[in-house]
């Protein structure tokens, strides 16, 4: 089992919380932070002190709370400087597109801002906005240039917001942020200076004009997945075959249709690539001949030809000086025994086995990793978490 929750005590976190709704969850957030054994200070922004008083976070964490960049009491009047330089890491929840907006500009026009922009420790915000201003362009164009920057963004999560509507906006629940934080202090860097290619989602092999064969995966794991490679600090393209979903913000998103486009895609950039995580579901065959208008109906019988699709993985763990390439199997029956004819098969250092009636669409799975020393279980949770687990484990086998 690669499950790990080492102790992250005597770490030093700034909890910066910005105006919004989510600002209630902040306080759970500092409550189970400083449960960790995290020493949490806490600044605030005007806006979020609308929202949740600071009096809470001071009850929470034991520790006064700061909310003006011209603080008196601070020692040489120095707060900005004082206070980002002896915390190891800055997480701002919630992100406001504003804050968000404000950092990208570079700005210190309050105490918060002005801590970001003064620091040497590592900056993560976890965006927390209606579903319109999240995709707004300049918010986009903001979460990029931050992205640039080396500012971890984690989330926003799709669901119900408290204006009602449904979409991408909401923050990570504080569970998962302080899960985040335990891994950032456990494995934040663990994947620095690699270039990871993700591929992801379904392929769609089109039989005529309006019609195709394609399956049932979401692109969730495969989303999951390229998210940990970014926050474990990589550099990471993406390949996605159609999906419904939000992309993650990464280096490079390559977004294909068929399994011959993803071919050609991952052919054009993994000559640059250290890490090679195959989570398509690739389709095997793709129609002969496709027609280029729609097909009509008639009494008589249809067969369609296929013919087989090239095998990506395969492609890639037999070139001459391959990546290091981890494969997924969905399987329906005998996993384990598939998936390792599978790894073998392919020449994988580490095979993820699921069983495909359990994981595909879900947002939770049940995995087994498949490596030369044998099987590792990861028990079922959020497909986020278990990416987390997955990169530890690739990291840990990618160093030996
Ligand atoms: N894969 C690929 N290209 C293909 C088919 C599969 O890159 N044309 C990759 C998948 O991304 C996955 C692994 O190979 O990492 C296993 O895929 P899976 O569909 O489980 O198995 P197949 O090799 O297609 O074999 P089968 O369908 O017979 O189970």
């Amino acid at each position: 089992m690669t499950t790990c929750a080492s102790s992250v005590s005597k770490k030093r976190l700034l909890l910066g919380i910005t105006g919004g709704v989510a600002a209630y969850k902040a306080a759970e957030l500092a409550r189970l932070l400083t449960q960790e054994g995290i020493e949490v200070r806490t600044v605030m922004t005007k806006s979020a002190c609308h929202f949740v008083g600071p009096v809470t976070f001071q009850s929470l964490t034991g520790n006064p709370v700061y909310t003006d960049l011209w603080e008196t009491n601070a020692v040489n009047n120095m707060a900005h400087i004082n206070l980002s330089r002896h915390v190891d890491m800055i997480l701002v929840a919630p992100a406001s597109a504003d804050f968000i907006a404000r950092l990208a500009g570079g700005m210190a026009d309050d105490l918060l801002a002005t801590l970001c922009l003064a620091r040497d420790c590592p900056l993560i915000i976890a965006p927390a906005m209606n579903r319109q201003m999240w995709e707004n362009p300049a918010t986009q164009r903001n979460l990029s240039l931050l992205q640039r920057d080396g500012v971890r963004i984690i989330g926003p999560a799709s669901g119900e917001q408290a204006c009602g509507e449904i979409g991408m906006g909401r923050m990570l629940e504080a569970s998962e942020l302080v899960e985040m934080v335990r891994t950032a202090f456990q494995t934040g860097g663990l994947l620095q200076g690699k270039k990871v290619l993700v591929t992801a989602g379904p392929t769609f092999e089109a039989i005529d004009a309006v019609r195709g064969i394609t399956n049932k995966s979401s692109g969730k794991m495969g989303y999951a997945v390229a998210r940990a490679a970014v926050d474990a600090g990589a550099t990471v393209t993406l390949v996605s075959g159609p999906t419904c979903l939000v992309p993650p913000i990464v280096d490079k998103l390559i977004q294909v249709v068929s399994a011959e486009d993803m071919l050609h895609a991952v052919q054009a950039e993994i000559s640059q690539i250290d890490i090679f995580i195959s989570v398509a579901a690739v389709a095997d065959y793709r129609v002969a001949r496709v027609c280029q208008q729609k097909i009509k109906k008639s009494d008589k019988k249809l067969s369609i030809e296929l013919i087989p699709n090239p095998d990506i993985l395969m492609m890639v763990s037999s070139l001459p000086e391959p990546p290091f390439c981890v494969g997924f199997a969905a399987e329906t029956e005998d996993l384990e025994k598939n998936a390792e004819l599978k790894r073998r098969k392919k020449n994988l250092p580490l095979l993820v086995a699921n069983l495909a009636q359990d994981a595909i669409g879900s947002d939770e799975s049940e995995l087994i990793l498949l490596d030369g020393a044998g099987k590792h279980v990861l028990p079922k949770a959020s497909k986020m978490e278990q990416a987390r687990h997955l990169i530890k484990h690739i990291n840990s086998l990618y160093q030996q």
